[in-house]
């Protein structure tokens, strides 16, 4: 996270696993998201839908991936219905036209004296909405989705609920502390790079050198590279991770913003109160050299990486993934 955050907010996120940004978006646009969200019925939400897109299935051989085929249907209609019926009540992943207003709004209140030299990609944004009954993902850290193409071991989300979050409420964010001390620091972006060299050793390149989902559904090495990605990513189930009781909750002002990184464990605790808990988040990857190009649609047709944070956090640039980003920083790994 080095030149991702300003020292001191890198200092913060370290130790206590967040940067609380002491900015609050005004009333109307926390309203305005609401409104847009509460539009949307809960059966279009897409979380599960990341099963469906899956290098997995390619390191299989025919037989094994035309059972795949089948059982994946199933079971992305079961996760579907489970998490609508015991995770949220909604789980929307897009790029609404909310994203520029928040990411102004927060330029505006200087979100910038938080942030550093690397300038952000705006992946996407996340609506996340549970009732009492509901019990949200759980204990976890986020993962290398093979759908969501582009990303690293220091993403920055933006994460801000809608509604306030106490001990009282229940529903706080938990987070990892002391995260850069663990043997997991910096792994994540070590095997993000092995998997981009060894895509690049077996030519799966587009015209510009960079690895994209395309170039690599289009190698002959495709099996091959789906068995690295399998061997890269689970290479990661082996490392220690913090014990749950470990992860420090956060108190939130409703429309605060928070600054995380979801590649290091968190997790959120039951929700209590009689109305619903709705969060927001913006998903933020930093702009490396790592040899990846962002794609420009997730979830077979949602778009994302729309957006530059650029300028240490005081420029909002949009562009689309075909246009030619500035040069990447190098990706720390040692
Ligand atoms: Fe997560």
């Amino acid at each position: 996270m080095d030149n991702i955050l300003s020292d001191t907010a890198l200092e913060e996120i370290n130790r206590y696993g967040y940067v609380r940004t002491q900015l609050r978006l005004h009333a109307p646009l926390i309203g305005q998201i609401r409104s847009h969200f509460q539009g949307i019925a809960p059966r279009a939400s897409n979380w599960s839908f990341f099963y469906t897109n899956s290098l997995h299935q390619y390191a299989l051989t025919r037989w094994q991936r035309l059972l795949f085929h089948m059982k994946k249907t199933f079971t992305a209609k079961a996760l579907h219905k489970a998490i609508l019926g015991d995770r949220y009540d909604k789980t929307i992943f897009g790029s609404t036209d909310l994203l520029p207003l928040v990411l102004n709004e927060c330029i505006t209140n200087d979100i910038g004296s938080f942030l550093g030299d690397v300038p952000l990609i705006v992946a996407h944004d996340i609506y996340l909405e549970n009732g009492r009954d509901k019990a949200s993902f759980g204990f976890h850290e986020d993962g290398f989705g093979w759908d969501n193409f582009y990303q690293s071991g220091d993403d920055l989300s933006f994460y801000i609920p809608l509604v306030d979050l106490t001990e009282e409420t229940g529903g706080r964010l938990y987070v990892e502390q002391n995260g850069d001390k663990t043997v997991r620091y910096r792994d994540w972006n070590r095997r993000i790079l092995e998997f981009s060299e060894f895509c690049q050793s077996v030519g799966a390149v587009d015209e510009r050198g960079l690895v994209t989902q395309e170039s690599i559904l289009q190698s002959s090495q495709l099996k091959r590279i789906a068995q690295q990605f399998i061997k890269i990513t689970d290479g990661r189930k082996d490392l220690p991770k913090p014990e749950p009781e470990e992860l420090k909750p956060i108190d939130f002002k409703a429309g605060e913003v928070v600054l995380f990184n979801n590649k290091r464990y968190h997790d959120i605790e039951p929700w209590l109160a009689d109305h619903l808990r709705e969060v927001y988040i913006i998903r933020c990857v930093p702009l490396y050299d790592i040899g990846l190009a962002p794609p420009s649609h997730f979830l077979n047709d949602v778009p994302c990486n729309r957006y530059l944070l650029n300028d240490q956090g005081r420029t909002l640039m949009p562009f689309t993934p075909e246009d030619e980003l500035p040069q990447g920083y190098p990706v720390p790994v040692d």
